[in-house]
């Protein structure tokens, strides 16, 4: 069964084209295109930049996603239905849209935090059920419990304020490292000490809640404090705001798996591709006797794959969507 994915819930234009079977999955393309030279100078993303480029960009991008294929070859197309930015998400559902109902195609409204959550699925047979998953993304921090496809999830707690990749971004773009920050920090700290500056953990006991903006704030005081020579402090900033970050995403996972007693722990969003993250995330799980699922970087921040994947399994529940489908900004899993 051949599903095209669309992703347009942010800066990236993205397409795939999945190979379903059964339980094998063959991710035929995953095509990205970055708009990370139109916003770099903002330091953020612009959205109504971001909307007009993803218009110039989804037909090409689709086109080479589908390669040889015809679009009447396809079973179904899968578009992103939010949350995300409102202009984006709505240059690939009306794309979406409008090719299924000119060809007689069904469609599936997918949300973006289940695409994040199955990318485990992606490049094996994934977790069996139930696990816990991880989403640390630009827009979300959330654990969720995961019973099955399709809805089957359970938040068990989110970030009460700044998700963990806006607190990166942030941070980087406090130590003048520009946008997007999480990969230029995660970069830096291999250079820095990280247990040179204490900066404060909110592990908020008794949930699964996270916070990160008093951390946020902690760095911007310490930079204040500090107008020492830039190079040095900067790489120690970097290096104790990650383990910061880290230790909470850690042991809040830690937490839920003596909790639940459930030993399958899936990590994703773009934050889960940090090379420190992966490897306290991979010392825990082995300690725990936890089997762990990272996705590979391209599966980790946003794509258009896990959208095809998480479209395929409402497809096959007949949950398809008309011409009504509308994206929302805010669109709880
Ligand atoms: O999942 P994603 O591509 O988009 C959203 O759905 O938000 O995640 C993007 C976020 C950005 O905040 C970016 O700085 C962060 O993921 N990120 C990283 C790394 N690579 C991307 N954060 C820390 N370390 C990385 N290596
Ligand atoms: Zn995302």
């Amino acid at each position: 069964m051949l599903i095209l994915g669309i992703d347009t819930s942010c800066d990236d234009t993205s397409a795939a084209l999945l190979d379903v079977e059964g339980p094998a999955v063959n991710v035929v393309s995953n095509v990205i295109s970055s708009q990370f030279e139109i916003h770099k100078k903002y330091g953020g993303i612009v959205p109504e930049l971001a909307s007009r480029r993803h218009l110039e960009m989804i037909w090409p991008v689709v086109r080479e996603a589908l390669g040889g294929t015809g679009i009447e070859g396809l079973s179904a197309i899968a578009v992103c239905k939010g949350p995300g930015l409102i202009g984006s998400l709505l240059v690939g559902a009306s794309f979406g849209k409008s090719v299924c109902f000119s060809k007689g195609i069904p469609l599936v409204g997918v949300n973006h935090l289940e695409g994040h959550i199955l990318s485990a699925f992606l490049e094996g047979a994934g977790p069996g059920f139930p696990f816990l998953s991880l989403i640390v993304s630009g827009g979300h921090t959330s654990l969720y419990m995961v019973e099955g496809f399709r809805k089957k999830f359970r938040e068990l707690g989110r970030s009460r304020d700044d998700a963990a990749g806006e607190a990166y971004d942030k941070v980087a773009k406090l130590l003048g490292l520009g946008y997007p920050g999480g990969p230029k920090i995660d970069a830096l700290s291999r250079e820095g000490d990280p247990k040179s500056i204490r900066f404060p953990r909110a592990y908020l006991p008794g949930t699964y809640d996270f916070s990160f903006s008093g951390l946020k704030t902690a760095v911007v005081n310490f930079l204040r404090d500090h107008p020492g020579p830039a190079d040095e402090r900067n790489r120690d900033v970097a290096a104790s705001f990650q383990a910061a970050v880290i230790d909470v995403l850690v042991r809040k996972c830690e937490w839920a798996i003596r909790e639940t007693g459930v030993r399958r722990l899936s990590v994703s969003g773009g934050v889960a591709s940090n090379s420190a993250l992966k490897e306290r995330m991979r010392g825990m799980a082995e300690k725990r006797g936890v089997e762990l699922f990272i996705p590979s970087p391209v599966f980790c921040t946003d794509n258009a794959a896990m959208i095809a994947f998480a479209g395929y399994h409402h497809l096959l529940a007949s949950e398809t969507e008309g011409p009504d489908l509308n994206p929302r900004a805010y669109l709880p899993l």
